[in-house]
Formats: structure tokens, sequence, C-alpha cells
């Protein structure tokens, strides 16, 4: 079975704890876009993991973990992450592989995403990590790949002429020095040498692993609305987080996925700038903050906090054919006298139904809300979706008739144990 498992949201749905359930009933996982704007925690015992980049799977012993050809890597932080993993007794070096055509997240992005962010009127509030800068090079066609890496002179060639064009970028609009071609260079093809155990025709590999019906999981990093075309542009990320960018982003065709999974949180959390329906009002969106620690897991980041709103959530099953859902952190309502869900939007007098893609729309658009009783926080925590209070039950099955797809998980808690499943 093939499943790809993608955020209904803004990110930081919580993809990282269905992700490390579901890791142990597969064979691959593969991640299929983004970088290390991503991030997720995990906890082992009394050792704590941060990915950003090698799927959190490399943890559960004889997965095969890949970087799919859809990533941009920034070397230095999987140099990191693999420094760690060794540091930490894991074995990872038969099991992890990078697509020979995953793009390399070179210093002068990271630099022109900062710059540039800074520059803006209208910021969108990046991670600063060189992403945007990266993916524009891919779809200019200047970008760096891993199996660049491995031949100094087509290196050299692509380095000198991206060199040439940028560091004029970077004195004339930034009044930046620019990058030493020598320096990036060498430090590069040092990177390569490192990387080069690991780099992999990963397409060809994961479809003999399909061939094989041995199974497979494509994880998503961030959510379907920061995803590059039917997010709320431009207040995106620069990847196709959505479904379709899983066989993009890995060579999987369309016609051997299996499944989609869909992960929302019980309520929705933005970070960065760009519109939010739901969002709480400042004192309100504080405590939930605070109760739900709803902090950035890459850049520390307070997290925007709000009421789920059930049209995105919607738009998001359709635009990825989920068919599962996992709803992720649901005890954070716990103890609220009520709670809402948005099933419509109010602009100029007229009612909304869909998801708008005008911006201004999105920006004034006045929820319309379906209110419902809260529930209390229970003493023990519930073993079973019947153990939930049934306010609770009645919440989530609201959610399921609206959303139209079928709540199989439902997250308690940050624990492995604090999972239900239906
Ligand atoms: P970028 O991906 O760094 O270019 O940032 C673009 C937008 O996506 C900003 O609003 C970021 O806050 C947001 N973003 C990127 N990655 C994540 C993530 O993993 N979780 C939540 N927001 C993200």
């Amino acid at each position: 079975m093939n499943i790809v498992l993608v955020g209904m949201q803004w990110g930081d749905e919580g993809k990282g704890k269905v992700i490390d359930i579901l890791s142990q009933k597969v064979d691959y996982i593969v991640r299929y876009q983004g970088g290390n704007n991503a991030g997720h925690t995990v906890v082992v015992g009394d050792k704590e993991y941060i990915f950003h980049l090698i799927p959190s799977g490399i943890l559960h012993a004889g997965k095969i973990c890949c970087i799919g050809n859809g990533v941009v890597i920034d070397p230095e932080v999987l140099l990191r992450e693999l420094d760690d993993l060794r540091n930490n007794g894991i074995d990872f070096a038969r099991r992890f592989k990078i697509s020979t055509l995953a793009h390399l997240i070179m210093p002068y992005h990271k630099n022109l995403d900062q710059l540039r962010e800074g520059k803006r009127k209208n910021k969108i509030g990046t991670t600063g990590r060189g992403i945007g800068p990266c993916y524009a090079d891919k779809i200019n066609r200047c970008g760096i790949r891993m199996i660049d890496l491995a031949n100094p002179a087509v290196f050299r060639d692509k380095l000198k002429d991206n060199l040439k064009e940028k560091n004029e970028i970077f004195k004339k609009v930034y009044q930046h020095p620019g990058f030493n071609f020598e320096k990036v260079y060498r430090q590069y093809l040092d990177y390569g040498k490192l990387f080069a155990p690991y780099m992999s025709n990963t397409a060809v590999l994961l479809n003999e692993a399909v061939d094989k019906k041995m199974d497979v999981l494509l994880e998503g990093a961030q959510g379907t609305f920061l995803d590059i075309d039917f997010g709320t542009y431009p207040f995106v990320t620069s990847s196709s987080a959505t479904s379709g960018g899983a066989c993009i982003g890995t060579g999987i065709s369309p016609v051997k996925i299996d499944k989609v999974v869909g992960v929302c949180k019980a309520y929705t959390t933005r970070v960065g700038e760009g519109p939010f329906p739901t969002e709480y009002a400042s004192g309100f969106g504080n405590f939930m903050r605070d109760k739900g620690k709803e902090f950035g897991a890459t850049t520390g980041r307070p997290r925007r906090c709000g009421w789920f709103d059930a049209l995105m959530a919607r738009e998001s099953v359709m635009l990825n054919g989920i068919s599962e859902l996992a709803i992720m952190k649901m005890d954070i309502l716990d103890g609220l006298d009520k709670v809402k869900v948005c099933i419509a939007y109010k602009y100029k007098g007229k009612t909304i139904k869909e998801f708008p893609h005008d911006l201004e729309v999105l920006s004034k658009a006045v929820p319309v809300y379906k209110e419902m009783p809260g529930w209390p926080t229970q003493d023990n925590k519930p073993s079973s979706f019947k153990g939930l209070h049934p306010n609770a039950r009645a919440y989530l099955l609201e959610l399921e008739s609206r959303l139209k797809a079928k709540i199989t998980m439902v997250s308690i808690g940050s624990a492995r144990e604090d999972t239900l499943f239906i």
C-alpha cells in the first residue's frame, strides 16, 4: 500500500506524530517537497531528535528513508542531522538515500531570502532558510543538484555562471559583497564527497519497491494552504505541498498511489503573514497558544491560533483526494465552555461557502460559526473514541460530516499512546 500523508491547513498540523505511527507499518518513507523550513521533534526515551530533512522513520530499525527529488537540501543541515544520528548510535548507512536530482540550497539562496524579505513592503514571513530562491533557481534552470557535486567540471561551470549573475545583484540591489567562488566551490565539493555514499536514483529504487508490493509512505511537509498553487498565495511556501507533489517529488506515478491521509489540528494555526479568517482575538489567542505550546519547531516563532475552519479543510479534502483524517491536538480544546467550527464566510452581505481565492475577500471575510458545547478535561485519558466526552465526540462527528472523509485517528496528547484509532 502506498500512502501519501498531507497537512490540511497551514502546516504544523502534527504530521510528525502520524508519520511516526505509520512509519512502523511501511517499508520505505520518503520526503517529497520542502526543505529545512519544516521540522519535527521525536522523543525516544530521554533523547530528543529534531528532524528538518531526514524522515524521522530513520529511527525505526530496518526502514529505508529517502529524501526525494522534490526536496531542497541545505547540506549543512543535512550533515548535522546525520552526525546527530551517528552520535546516537543509529545505524543508517544502508537505509538512507538522497535523490541525485534533489536541488541544493546554496549560501546565496539563504542571504537572498533574508535580504529580499527585509526589503519587502508586504512581508511573507519566510523562515529565511533560502527555500524560495532555491526553488526559483530550479524553475529558472540554473539550480545546482546533488548529482552536480559528483562532477566537479559541471559544478564549476554552473556555480561560475550563477555567481556571475548573483554577485551583481547582491552588490547593486542589496549592497552585499557577494560570494567567493573558490570558497563555495570547495565547500560544496566536500559536501558532495560526504553525501556520495547515500546518493541514489531514488525514483528507480522506489518504483522497484512498489513493484515488489512493498509499502511506501510519502510524507508531505508544510500544508495544503502553503502550497505554491492552492495556498493563500503569496503567503505560501515555494513547493507543491498537496498530494500531487508526492508524485512529482518522488517519481512514483499517480496510478500507484493507494490512499491519501489528511492531517489537521482540531483547531487552526498559522505561522508568518497572510489572512486567517478564524483567528482568535488576541487575549484568547495567547491563552490557546500557551495551552497548545504553539511555537514553531524550526524558528521558534509564535503561531497564530484560531477556530477550526471547515471550508478550508473541506477544500483540502478535495484538492488532495483525502479519504482518511487524523485529527490532532484534540485535548487542547478540553475545558472550554463552547467550541466553534467555521462553516461559511460572509462578505459584503453574501454568504460564501467555498474558500475564496481573492486575498482581499479572504482578509475581510467574516466567519459564520456553528457553536457547540465544550467538554471538561477528563481525569483519565480515554483509550477509545467511545471514551471521549459525548460533546467531544459530537464535535468530531460534526467535522467528519462536513469534511466528508473518515476520521481514523484522534490525538489527545503528545505521547504515542495518546492516540485513539477508529
Ligand atoms: P518559506 O517556506 O521559508 O519560504 O516560508 C513561506 C511561508 O511558509 C511562511 O509563512 C512560513 O512561515 C511558512 N512555512 C514554511 N514552512 C513551514 C512549516 O513547516 N510550518 C508552518 N509554516 C511554514
